[in-house]
Parts: structure tokens; sequence; C-alpha cells
């Protein structure tokens, strides 16, 4: 079985580098796929409490046998529970339906500039930390300016922020503020949702490495530092997609990725979002 690199976060809490995304499984399919995931060898899984998905995320992790010390599990708070004590009720709300004492990471979903929330919030993520029920806490979604004041008024940085990334939309400003100040850079639809997967310049670097696209483009984004979590509910690819740790993209490989990138988002803009 493949041992999954881990990058260290800023409080030391360590986080494997490929984890596996649940966004858009229904509840009843869920713990199927998560059960699949981990008998494939993942050990970090990311949910969140709009998915709706938690209870089967915590159903594949009871039956697996697998030592809670081992395991990784994110989840995030949604937008309409914003503000501390509503927070704290959520967290609540979320370990139940996971089945757990604890979290190894919870995010704030989406910043929501316009409700303007988002410092109250990250007060209860403070206390959640320090009461040791989430190991390391961070945000989602949040563009330099929200991270800006989220440090200028808070005691902790953010351990990660997980943001929409991908050959189409690469991020290049938040990665490198994200650098400076200490904060891991977490890819989400790290596949685009599928949309890059039949670019030419992706299945020629794939067909030369004798990898699949899916392939290329994790590795992609494991050589750049991020952490990904990709999503499938098909089995073969769940297992694909942890299988990329027996190749290397050369300079030229990388180069040809970077074009890519022309600022298409699959999913919503964080400074609209509300
Ligand atoms: N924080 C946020 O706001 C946010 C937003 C979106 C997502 N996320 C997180 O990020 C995770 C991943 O993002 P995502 O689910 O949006 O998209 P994604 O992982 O980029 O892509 C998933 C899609 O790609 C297909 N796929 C997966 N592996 C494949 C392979 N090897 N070959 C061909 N097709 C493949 C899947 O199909 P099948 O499932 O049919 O196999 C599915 O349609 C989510 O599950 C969630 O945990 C977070």
């Amino acid at each position: 079985m493949t041992t999954t690199p881990e990058v260290t976060l800023n409080n030391g809490v360590r986080i494997p580098q490929l984890g596996f995304g649940v966004f858009q499984i229904p509840d009843e399919e869920t713990a199927a796929a998560v059960s699949t995931a981990l008998e494939a060898g993942y050990r970090s899984i990311d949910t969140a409490a709009v998915y709706g998905n938690e209870r089967g995320v915590g159903r594949a992790l009871a039956s697996s046998g697998i030592p809670r010390g081992e395991l990784f599990v994110t989840t995030k708070l949604w937008n309409d529970d914003q503000g501390h004590d509503e927070t704290l009720r959520a967290f609540d709300a979320s370990l139940e339906k996971l089945g757990l004492d604890h979290v190894d990471l919870y995010l704030i979903h989406w910043p929501l500039p316009a409700r303007d929330r988002y410092l109250d919030t990250w007060r209860a993520l403070e206390k959640l930390h320090a009461d040791g029920r989430a190991k390391a806490v961070g945000v989602s979604n949040f563009q330099p300016a929200h991270l800006s004041r989220l440090m200028e008024n808070s005691d902790i940085v953010p351990a990660v922020n997980q943001i929409e990334l991908h050959p189409q939309l690469q991020q290049s400003e938040l990665r490198a503020l994200h650098a400076k100040q200490g904060i891991a850079t977490e890819a989400w639809s790290p596949l685009a949702q599928g949309a890059v997967l039949q670019d030419p310049a992706i299945t020629a670097i794939a067909e030369a490495h004798g990898k699949a696209p899916a392939q290329v483009i994790l590795r992609w984004h494991l050589q750049l530092g991020n952490v990904v979590i990709p999503k499938s509910v098909t089995p073969e690819r769940i297992r694909q997609n942890l299988d990329v740790f027996d190749f290397t993209l050369s300079d030229e490989d990388v180069a040809a990725i970077t074009a890519l990138d022309d600022g298409t988002r699959t999913g919503p803009d964080p400074d609209t979002l509300n």
C-alpha cells in the first residue's frame, strides 16, 4: 500500500498531502465510497456540514477498524452558522454526526465578506482549537484581503486555506501569500471537476508517462506542494488517484501545465458569494 507524504501545518499537526473529498456524494452512498478510499490507503477525508454526508463518513470511519490516530478528518462550518455561539453549536452537531470527539481540521467554509461575521466565527474556532476539539483550524475560500484582516484581528494564523485550485485557476497570488504566512494551500476541485482531463497538453504528458490525465494533474499539485482532495465515487478512479507516487513530472511538463491558467472558476467567486 502507498504511503502518502504528509505536510506539517503551522501548529505541528501533520496532514496527508493527498486525501479524499466527498462533495456531492449522497449520504447513503458516502460510507461505501469512503470505505473504498480507506481500503485503497487514503487516511484523510474532507467533508462539510453542507454536504449532508457527515453521518456516512462517520459510519465508514467507525467500521474501518483503523485507529483514530491514523485518520485525518476535516469538516467545515456552513455559512448560515457563522457567528461565535452559532459556530460552537454547529461544531457540536458535526461531531455528533461524524461520531467523533474531535476533528483534525475545522474550516470556515466561505468568508461571506458582505455578512462580515468571520472574525466572530474565527474566535469560536480558536476556542475549539484551545479545547483540543479541533486539532487544527483554518479557512476556505479566503481571498488575500480576508486573510490579512483575520490575521490582524486574531491570535492564531489559519493552518490551512482550502481554495479552488487546478490547472485553469492556479492561484499564484494566494499561494505566494500562504507561503509567506505559513498557511498550507489545500486545493479543492483539484481536477476542475473533470474539465481539464481531455486537454491535449495534459493527455500528451499522461501518455508520455504511461499515466492517466487525472494522475498527471494530481502529481502537478503534489509537486507544487499543495494538499489535494480529489473526489470520486468510482472505485477504479479512487485507487487511480492515489497511485501518483511512482513518477515525476519534468520541468517542461510543469511549464506546459502552468500555461493552462486562464482564471476559469468552477465554483462561486468568494468576494461576491453571500
Ligand atoms: N471548500 C470548498 O468550498 C469546496 C468546494 C468544492 C469542493 N471541495 C472539496 O474538494 C473535493 C474535490 O472537489 P470536487 O469534488 O469539486 O471535484 P474534483 O475532485 O476536481 O473532480 C471530481 C470529478 O472528477 C471525476 N474524477 C475523479 N477522479 C477521476 C479520474 N481518475 N478520472 C476521471 N475522472 C475522475 C469524478 O467522477 P466520479 O465521481 O463519477 O468518478 C467527479 O466528477 C470535494 O469533494 C470537496 O471535499 C471544497
